[in-house]
């Protein structure tokens, strides 16, 4: 669904992403994770067509240069890690706006778009909130807007840029969940940027560690998720316990001395 091959981004006089190839199978689920700055938002952003660089995209195995606006966005969902919402745009009418690629120019919605936003609003749970303004939103409602926005959209591959970090631990579980039935059910193909290493490696199939620009590992949670690779990628001390296949990383504190 997704194949980037040799892809390097310069940003400014940097070079933020080195020759990486990627690879992902319709209805899979890649989780990309590394600390601050290593590279995932901007890796994200040339999977979506937002920043140009050097190799190869290919998206449900057509080169990315030949699609159009239009067809690129019935293609992908994108949900940025910092989102810019219009000046009084009311929740309902700005989840409306993932409708957009599937309504003609100059068209209005029809009852397919209707439909596909009220489904959105009530999977995120937030057909109370429709007719509220977005920026009147606590930060985790908002992030389920995004979301909901993302989902209404339709489009076989989603690509969420953090999108549990404002969500409490039930949300974060709801939302997830619901991201992975629609993969099982839908073959909807997910990549994530996370923090949350833990949930990372509970719902993808795969993680991808980047540091610096590099894939540095690339697996299953359990080969990518070590306290060998955390202490020296993100200069982290922390415990990684299994649970049941599935490891759980927990922060641990230095006695002080
Ligand atoms: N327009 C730009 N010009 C120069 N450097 C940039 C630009 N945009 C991003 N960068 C740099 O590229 C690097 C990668 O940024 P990116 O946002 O992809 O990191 P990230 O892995 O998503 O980090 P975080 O975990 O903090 O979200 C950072 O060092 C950032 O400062
Ligand atoms: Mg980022």
């Amino acid at each position: 669904m997704i194949c980037c091959r040799d892809v390097s981004v310069h940003l400014g006089d940097r070079l933020v992403l080195d020759r990486l190839d990627v690879e992902l199978q319709r209805g899979g689920w890649l989780s990309i994770v590394g600390p601050n700055g290593a590279g995932k938002s901007t890796l994200l952003r040339y999977m979506a067509g937002l920043v140009p660089g050097s190799g190869e995209l290919h998206l449900d195995g057509r080169r990315a240069g030949t699609l159009g606006r239009r067809e690129r966005a019935q293609l992908i969902a994108y949900v940025p890690q910092v989102p810019i919402i219009p000046d009084g745009a009311r929740v309902l009418d700005y989840v409306l706006l993932g409708r957009t690629p599937h309504i003609r120019p100059l068209g209005v919605e029809g009852p397919r778009d209707i439909a596909a936003v009220h489904d959105a609003l009530a999977r995120l749970e937030l057909v109370e909130l429709a007719e509220r303004e977005v920026a009147s939103l606590s930060g985790g409602e908002r992030q389920r807007v995004l979301i909901a926005r993302a989902l209404a959209q339709g489009s076989p591959l989603i690509l969420l840029d953090e999108p549990t970090t404002a969500l409490d631990v039930g949300h974060q579980q709801q939302v997830l969940e619901l991201i992975d039935d629609l993969r099982r059910t839908a073959e909807l193909t997910v990549v994530t940027t996370t923090h949350d290493l833990t949930l990372a490696g509970q719902y993808a199939e795969r993680l991808v560690l980047l540091h610096q620009g590099r894939i540095v590992v690339d697996g299953r949670a359990s080969d990518v998720l070590t306290e060998e690779n955390l202490a020296r990628y993100y200069d982290a001390r922390v415990r990684v316990v299994d649970d049941g296949g599935r490891p759980v990383v927990i922060p641990v504190r230095a006695v002080p001395t």
